[in-house]
């Protein structure tokens, strides 16, 4: 990259991609003013070339075959923006390979395959940057490897999908129904192209494991963080939710406990008066507790083209402008050790449980035995219906997940419990 122009290869030019093209277009002059050099972009990667692209992108620069471009040894700095593992990873790693600095937005690669990827870039000396990867256009990934290099971070807890947090937003302010807020998020650019990536919590587990690898100093891999998503959350648990003063989130929380690393997704209820709770649609937000810093919090679209695509730019500047300087992620070296993840079941958690029950004399004592029986104490209990329709809702103080699993188990099995029909966790004052 010493010439008078750097030359960029873009990877897919869907959502992400052609908001990219548009930015690198219209803010051509503030890029080249904060780089230093003008960037040009000189080829487009894409998959079919019979769809029509916006005017940003000039039909003499598109390829079908993104070997094209990651080959082409003009091309000095690559964009991924297909996604999903492979062919983004090969392409990624043969245009390490070439010397080419990558910026990606992948977080499925990353959360995977960080520690292939950042080897190989330390191997040859090039930069790749990813901030768009976690929280669309919300800075995070900066502020954690820059800001907080010298500090310690004990935990991260956040809204990281845009899709799931623009569907609850929806079902909980207008009685949409899921599927239809699933299908305005799709409209809108928000989801993954399996939006079952969203739904059930994957997305956002890839997400904090980038983030848990960043501020653990060790490799976090999606696999390591227990998930859950929302497809089981109903317009019954969202009215529950209100009447408890409540609003349902699915959250992302990454801690360290002694030499261990617990990190998990899940829905969970969390009082309207909670920062997070406030946060609506497709934005994301994410506090991360430092040993010296203290609480920051970081909020921002978390989905969406024009926003992930100025993360993107962000780190097409940063690279242009540091040029010749041999720097990969900082924390590479970290990422050659795993993470030493706690087990699921030794997690604290408070629940909130509904059980349909007989209305008889003695339900409520025997729902209670269980509860005691696994060393569960119960915060509160109320009693909703009569007859068939009789339920009982109750919030459980701070328990392991294993003993809230033994007692859901022991639940499904007494005589007067018909079904066990909602369990969510609840973030608390001290403890999620
Ligand atoms: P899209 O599906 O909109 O775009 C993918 C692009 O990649 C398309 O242009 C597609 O071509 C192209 N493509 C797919 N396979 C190939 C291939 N084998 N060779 C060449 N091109 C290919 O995805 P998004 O833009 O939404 O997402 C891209 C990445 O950004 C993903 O990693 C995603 O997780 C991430 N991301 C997305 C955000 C969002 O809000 N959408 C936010 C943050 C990150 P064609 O156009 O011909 O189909
Ligand atoms: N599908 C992702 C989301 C895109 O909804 O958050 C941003 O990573």
């Amino acid at each position: 990259m010493a010439g008078d122009r750097v030359r960029l290869g873009l990877l897919g030019c869907g959502v992400v991609g052609s908001a990219t093209a548009r930015i690198l277009v219209e803010n051509a002059h503030e890029i080249e003013s904060r780089s230093g050099v003008p960037v040009e972009l000189a080829r487009v990667a894409i998959r079919d070339t019979s769809k029509k692209r916006d005017a940003f992108v000039s039909p003499g620069l598109v390829t079908d075959d993104p070997w094209d471009v990651v080959k082409d040894p003009s091309i000095d700095l690559v964009v991924e923006v297909i996604g999903g593992i492979e062919p983004a990873r090969d392409l990624v790693l043969a245009a390490i390979g070439s010397g080419k600095h990558v910026v990606t937005a992948n977080k499925e690669l990353l959360a995977n395959e960080a520690s292939t990827v950042m080897k190989a870039a330390s191997k040859a000396g090039v930069k790749v940057l990813f901030e768009a990867s976690v929280a669309g256009g919300t800075p995070i990934v900066r502020p954690m490897t820059e800001s907080l290099a010298g500090d310690r971070v004990r935990r991260i807890m956040g809204i990281l999908n845009g899709t799931t947090n623009f569907v609850l937003t929806r079902m909980s302010e207008s009685g949409e129904s899921f599927a239809d807020a699933l299908a305005e998020a799709a409209e809108r650019g928000y989801t993954e192209l399996d939006p079952s990536a969203d739904i059930e919590g994957h997305d956002a587990a890839a997400k904090l494991a980038i983030l848990a690898s960043i501020a653990f100093d060790a490799a976090v891999v999606s696999g390591d963080v227990g998930c859950e998503g929302i497809a089981n959350v109903t317009a019954r648990d969202m009215a529950a939710a209100h009447d408890l003063g409540y609003e349902i989130k699915l959250l992302a929380v990454a801690e360290r406990h002694g030499d261990e690393v617990a990190a998990r997704v899940h829905p969970a209820m969390m009082p309207r008066t909670h920062p997070l709770a406030s946060v609506r649609n497709e934005l994301n937000a994410i506090f991360v507790e430092a040993e010296h810093a203290g609480e920051l919090m970081f909020l921002g679209r978390g989905a969406g083209g024009p926003a992930t695509a100025s993360a993107i730019v962000g780190d097409i500047v940063e690279i242009v402008r540091d040029r010749g300087a041999p720097a990969a992620y900082p924390g590479a070296a970290a990422l050659e050790r795993r993470a030493r993840i706690q087990p699921a079941g030794d997690v604290a958690s408070r629940y909130y449980v509904v059980l349909s029950v007989a209305d008889r004399p003695g339900v409520l004592a025997s729902v209670a035995g269980a509860f005691a029986r696994h060393g569960v104490s119960i915060a509160s209990v109320r009693q909703e219906g009569f007859g068939d329709e009789a339920t009982l809702v109750l919030i459980t103080h701070s328990a392991s997940e294993a003993q809230h699993a033994a007692t859901f188990s022991e639940l499904e099995t007494l005589e007067p419990v018909r079904r066990l029909r909602s369990r969510m966790r609840v973030l608390g004052t001290a403890e999620v």
